[in-house]
Order: structure tokens, then sequence, then C-alpha cells
């Protein structure tokens, strides 16, 4: 009985030691295959990174430069006097936007006057249209129309004839209507572009200011297919780098000989986004000298 029960104590002994190495080479196994996983995990994420820095280190392809090229080629130039019609006509169909605005169903949503802008009166804007006393203005960016209706004050005590464009989608930026709470929204819309017409109405600057209201690249594009140019353009649309690239380089084919192209936040908060960088580059790759005026960057055609 004594032998008996002692064998039977060590088979089950013995049993026992060969579960435990069985869970224990379970466990082992499920710790083994975790850890692969999470070693390919690891060996996968560095040959993703690596593969975008070789690129880099590669040779150049020839499409490596396609950033640097901003290749359509403008149509001749159209009078100035003949600006404002075009758009119309080929924006607007044929009238101006600002008829019978607005209309019952949007003024109930409208403030009569709602401005905002960030270092839109800046010194700047008086210097420049001082100094170039300019026929046609390119606003990049208008938002509420807080620096275009400064321009459009600053030209008429001059008593110049300026025409401004402004370009803006007048979408703002995801987000705009939790900030801008008094801008009214119907169905997702925002009103922006309303509030913004409303502001040029209030100032009865409907003949001076007119809207193009589209993303900036499809925009200055066109403006350049429609032979349309400006003597001053102001670049203060999207803040980082790629969009503040690309809306330089756009707008610069757009200036006429001796005309300015200036721009915000090249030194605020906001530049470190990109368009410091974006300005500084413009001005390595095409050999002009950026110059500073206030929170605001200049560079002058050569
Ligand atoms: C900083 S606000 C302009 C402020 C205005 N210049 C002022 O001083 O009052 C920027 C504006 O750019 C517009 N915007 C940004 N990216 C754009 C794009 N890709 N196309 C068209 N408009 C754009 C936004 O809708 C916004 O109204
Ligand atoms: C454009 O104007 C023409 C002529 O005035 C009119 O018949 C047509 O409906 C208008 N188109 C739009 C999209 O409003
Ligand atoms: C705009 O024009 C109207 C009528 O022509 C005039 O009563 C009003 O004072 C003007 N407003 C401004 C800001 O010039």
């Amino acid at each position: 009985m004594i032998s008996e029960s002692t064998t039977t104590r060590r088979i089950v002994a013995a049993l026992h030691r060969r579960e435990f190495t069985k869970t224990a080479s379970y466990f082992l196994l499920l710790i083994l295959s975790y850890y692969l996983g999470y070693l390919s995990a690891l060996i996968k994420i560095p040959s993703y990174h690596h593969a975008t820095t070789t690129k880099v280190n590669s040779p150049p392809q020839t499409t490596d430069t396609d950033h640097y090229l901003f290749q359509t080629r403008c149509a001749d130039p159209i009078p100035s006097q003949l600006f404002h019609q075009t758009i119309l006509d080929r924006i607007f169909n044929g009238s101006s936007p600002y008829k019978d605005f607005p209309q019952p169903h949007i003024k109930p949503l409208l403030r009569y006057k709602r401005i905002r802008g960030w270092g839109s009166t800046g010194l700047v804007f008086k210097n420049l249209i001082h100094k170039v006393k300019p026929k046609t203005i390119i606003e990049i960016g208008t938002f509420l129309g807080a620096s275009a209706l400064h321009m459009a004050e600053l030209t008429q005590q001059l008593g110049l004839q300026t025409q401004i464009l402004c370009i803006d989608d007048f979408r703002g930026w995801p987000g705009l209507s939790t900030r801008f709470q008094d801008i009214k929204m119907v169905n997702g819309d925002t009103m922006l572009l309303y509030q913004f017409m409303q502001n040029v109405v209030h100032v009865n600057a409907t003949e001076r200011v007119i809207f193009l209201p589209f993303s900036t690249g499809s925009t200055l594009e066109t403006l350049c297919e429609w032979g349309i140019f400006a003597d001053l353009i102001e670049v203060d649309a999207g803040h980082d780098f790629h969009s503040a690239w690309s809306d330089i380089n756009r707008a610069y084919k757009l200036l006429r000989p001796g005309g300015v192209i200036f721009g915000h936040d090249y030194f605020t908060a906001a530049d470190n986004r990109g368009v410091r960088r974006a300005v500084n580059m413009f001005a390595r790759v095409n050999g002009l000298r950026v110059k500073a005026d206030g929170q605001h960057w200049v560079l002058d055609t050569v």
C-alpha cells in the first residue's frame, strides 16, 4: 500500500511536472510568438521610415525638382479696366454678386458689420500702397475682409481707382464655427462669404472689392490664364509650408514688373508652421531679398 501510494504520488508528481512543463511551454510559445510579432512590427516600422529616407538620399530623379516648377505660361495681360467685368462675366454669369444682396432669408443670419482680422491694419499696408500706388491688388486669404477693406480705404484716401480682387474659398478652416459662433451655419454651410459681403456693402466698397470664392491654387492659375495681373499682392491664406509655398509661387507670376508681393506671419507665433521657411526658400531660389515690415514679409520684383 505504502509503495503503491508512493508510486502513485510519484506518478501524480511526475504528471504534475509534465502538466507544468506543458503549461510552461504553451506559455513560453505564447510569449515567443508575441515577441516575434512584436519584433516583426518593430522591424516593419523602421523599414518604412528607412524607405522614405533612402529616397531622399538616392540620386535625384528628374521628378524630384517638380515642386519647384509652376510652369503655366500666363496669357498676355488684358487691360486692368477689363478685370472687373471679366470676373463678373466668367465667374458670376455677367452680373454683380452683390445684386439683391442680402436675400431675405440670409439677412437675419448676418451682423450689420462683423470684422475680425490678424495684423490686418499693420503699417505695411500703408507703406506699400503709398509706394506702389496700385491699380490692382490681389489678396490671397480674405476672411471677413479686415485687410481688404483697410486697403480699400487707404487707396481711396489717395484718390486711386484701385480694384481689389479677393481670393478665398470662404470656408475658413475645419472648426471655424466653434471659434466664431456668431458666424452662422446653415446645414453645415458657414455664412463666412455672406458676412464678408455684408462688411463690403456696409462701407460701400462693392465696386472696388470683388471676390473669387474658390481655392487659391485653382484661382491663381485661372487668373494667369486670363491675363489678370496685379501691382500689389498680399498672401495670407494657408499658413503651412506647402500652402504658402504654392501660393507664393503661383502669385509671383501674376506680379506686374515693379510690383510687390507681401504676406502675413513672417514674425508671429504662426510663422514656424511654414510661412517663413517658404518665403525664405522662394527668395533663395529666385535670388530675391526678403524684407520685413512688422509681422509681414515683403518681396520686390527684380
Ligand atoms: C488668416 S485668414 C485671412 C485674414 C485676412 N487677410 C485679414 O487680415 O483679415 C485666412 C483665410 O484664408 C482662407 N484660405 C485658407 N486656405 C485656402 C485655400 N487653399 N483656398 C482658399 N482660401 C483659403 C481661409 O478661408 C481664411 O479665410
Ligand atoms: C446666366 O444668365 C443667363 C442670361 O441672363 C440666364 O438665362 C441663365 O439662367 C443664367 N445662369 C445661371 C447659372 O444663373
Ligand atoms: C454708403 O452710401 C450710402 C448711400 O449712398 C450712404 O448713406 C452711407 O453713408 C455710405 N456709407 C459709407 C460708410 O460711406
